[in-house]
């Protein structure tokens, strides 16, 4: 891959100079959906999947891109200093989004550079491939230029940049997943500390799969938004009877004691599925943690159906895929991943059941739903970083 970018790089922009190469992984959730906006737990890996990029400094205020992925879009000249928000959500907005949110947080970078860029991930399957489109121009614009900011301030802008330049209110997971990412662990996070545990995930027996429902609803951005408020207006009803600052203060029994206090069913069930999902993180990572890989898997069924019946946040492709998936043979655990509406489910299935699961899998998909899906072995690999060989 990262030849194929540096060949063309040097096609477009010259060969000399110090020209450097990096890389940024999309990732995919084991558990914890929707917590991370209200201050609870998730469990993320970064993939091996994501973009790779070659970039050189440029000596003015001037940025020249080309994303490969994108061909049509051709050479992007821009000048840094005429960055301002918008919600386009183009490739070459994260980008600008990313430096805009430097110079906000007092680290404006000296001058532009030239990049080209090429993903290999698919676009739009809620694999967080816009958080690796955004700690590209993270880890180049560290590099580069030497900015003291280290991997989670990545994030951190990653995140700033999406909810302030591109309009997406998003949490911290998919930006800290792709920065943070290490070889062969899951990253538990809690979003209200940002203190986190890398932990093995040590599946020898087992893959963590992948299924891509091809479908991506076009309420994703605004239910997301609106998923976001409901949760705000559960807290601050429940912060009138109990004293929390996120509904990831809450235990089961916090919730179960203080709920009533939640005025809007709608948001009693947002609020609940909040509170329940951030436990089942932290019972799911415990029971890893002691290789109890079936209570795992169970906890990941339950995280879909809160996911489609409280949080509403599936569809009927993404519960097909799930559902099915519960039926067969080897199969640990299965459930949608990411902010849902489309994109794909994360299935834990024992080596000798993949097989016989992709093809179940594609045939009833197929069957009940008229489309073809496709699958990925999630490879949990390290986080955004330059490549030096
Ligand atoms: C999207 C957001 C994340 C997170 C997930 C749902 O991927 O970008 O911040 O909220 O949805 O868990």
């Amino acid at each position: 891959m990262i030849e194929k970018v540096l060949e063309e790089f040097k096609k477009k922009f010259g060969a000399d100079g110090d020209i450097r190469c990096y890389f940024a992984p999309g990732r995919v959730n084991l558990i914890g959906e929707h917590t991370d906006y209200n201050g609870g737990h998730v469990f993320p890996c970064a993939l091996s999947m994501g973009n790779y990029a070659v970039a050189r400094k440029r000596e003015d205020r001037k940025v020249r891109w080309y994303n490969m992925t994108y061909p049509n879009d051709g050479v992007k000249e821009l000048d840094i200093d005429t960055f301002a928000p918008n919600n386009n959500g183009i490739w070459y907005d994260y980008q600008a989004g990313v430096i805009w949110a430097l110079k906000e947080n007092g680290r404006e970078i000296p001058s532009g550079y030239d990049m080209v860029m090429l993903s290999d991930m698919p676009a739009g399957s809620g694999l967080s491939a816009s958080a690796s489109i955004e700690e590209i121009p993270a880890v180049i614009c560290r590099d580069l230029f030497d900015l003291p900011i280290d991997m989670v301030e990545c994030a951190k802008l990653g995140q700033y940049s999406e909810n302030k330049y591109n309009g997406m209110n998003c949490g911290i997971m998919d930006q800290f997943a792709s920065a943070m990412g290490k070889k062969d662990c899951a990253i538990f996070l809690d979003t209200a500390t940002l203190k986190f545990d890398y932990v093995p995930l040590n599946l020898k027996n087992e893959k963590i799969v992948i299924t891509n429902s091809k479908v991506k609803h076009k309420l994703a951005g605004s239910a997301y938004n609106d998923r976001r408020r409901e949760s705000e207006t559960a807290l601050a009803d429940l912060q009138k009877a109990v004293d929390i600052k996120t509904l990831g203060d809450l235990d089961e029994k916090g919730f179960e004691a203080n709920k009533d206090a939640i005025k809007d069913e709608i948001c009693k069930k947002r609020a609940k599925h909040a509170v329940y999902e951030n436990q089942r993180t932290i019972h799911a990572v415990e029971a890893l943690k002691k290789g109890d890989l079936e209570a795992f898997g169970k906890l990941m069924n339950e995280s879909h159906v809160s996911l489609r019946d409280d949080y509403e946040v599936s569809c009927p492709e993404l519960d097909v895929l799930a559902e099915e998936a519960w039926k067969i043979e080897g199969v640990v655990g299965s459930r949608m991943t990411g902010g849902g509406f489309g994109g794909c489910t994360v299935s834990i299935v024992k080596n000798d059941a993949v097989e016989e699961f992709q093809k179940q899998i594609s045939k009833v998909y197929k069957e009940r739903t008229g489309l073809d899906c496709e699958f990925y072995i999630a490879d949990a690999s390290d986080g955004a970083r330059r490549l030096t060989d």
